[in-house]
């Protein structure tokens, strides 16, 4: 079995038909044995779903996420990458993943190498925009992958690679500005899972505070979002027509948008 495998900084993306994707927040907790366990649990290692809710009630306990700012943090990513293999149940016999374009010689190695030997399997490395690309039929062509922590940039011409970038800008630079707004109208911080669901599905966020339920509202932020999307927009734009200058057109004209940002309203 072969398995696409796309560990984020935010998100972990895997799948084994191309299809159907599973989809889970990349955070790894080492946690303390509970004081109590109603299911005889003893783990100490947390995953995904269950990592957030453990994060978020005990204490004690050191959340790790496999990417920061385009590096990789090691163990945490052969974690994540055995959890999904496991998700998707099944023997892995190649695993196909990413990691960012300008990530060193030395981080591609040992995430290979280790993904190989932790899983037994054979390891395939690309440039993380790369899978999309292929995904779509094209071999020629421009990748933009905005993500949560860093876009990643390609350029290939007939599958092999030209140039690129791991740009530090990502849907987490929108989401902390608005979160100021935020903070400073409502006087509450909401966390990236609210505000993507905020902005995408028009899910309202809700807290109580001193003894009163305040909700935001898609219709409050919406102003305060454009005028951020904005700007950032045209910072990605300008840095991605830096790295195109020169091209032949007809790699140019092939040009694909990937990853979580390019779903965002505005983008
Ligand atoms: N359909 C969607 N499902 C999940 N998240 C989405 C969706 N559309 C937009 N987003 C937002 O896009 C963000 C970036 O998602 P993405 O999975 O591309 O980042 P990542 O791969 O984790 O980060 P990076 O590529 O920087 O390592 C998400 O954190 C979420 O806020
Ligand atoms: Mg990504």
């Amino acid at each position: 079995m072969i398995i696409g495998l796309g560990v984020g900084t935010n998100l972990t993306k895997a799948t084994k038909d191309g299809n159907n994707v599973i989809v889970f927040p990349s955070l790894v907790v080492y946690g303390e044995e509970k004081d109590w366990s109603l299911k005889g649990e003893t783990k100490k290692v947390y995953i995904g779903e269950e990592a957030m809710v453990v994060s978020q009630t005990m204490e004690n306990v050191e959340v790790l996420r496999p990417l920061h700012e385009g590096r990789v943090m090691h163990q945490s990513y052969i974690e994540i990458a055995r959890y999904a293999v496991d998700k998707l149940k099944g023997k892995a016999e190649v695993i196909a993943t990413g990691l960012p374009v300008k990530s060193s010689k030395k981080e591609r190695e040992d995430v290979s190498n280790s993904l190989r030997k932790a899983l037994n399997c054979e390891v395939i490395l690309l440039p993380q925009p790369v899978g999309s690309l292929i995904h779509m039929g094209k071999k020629t062509g421009v990748c933009v992958d905005i993500g949560f922590g860093t876009t990643d940039v390609v350029v290939l011409f007939d599958m092999e690679y030209l140039k690129g970038d791991t740009m530090l800008v990502g849907v987490d630079d929108i989401y902390s500005s608005l979160e100021l707004f935020i903070r400073n109208e409502f006087g509450i911080s909401i966390t990236p899972e609210e505000m993507a669901k905020l902005l995408l599905d028009g899910k309202e966020v809700g807290r109580i505070r001193g003894g009163k339920r305040i909700v935001v509202r898609r219709e409050d932020v919406m102003q305060s979002y454009e005028e951020i999307v904005k700007g950032w927009v045209d910072r990605v734009a300008s840095r991605v027509k830096m790295l195109l200058e020169g091209l032949s057109t007809s790699i140019v004209e092939n040009l694909v948008l990937t990853g979580g940002g390019s779903l965002l309203p505005m983008v």
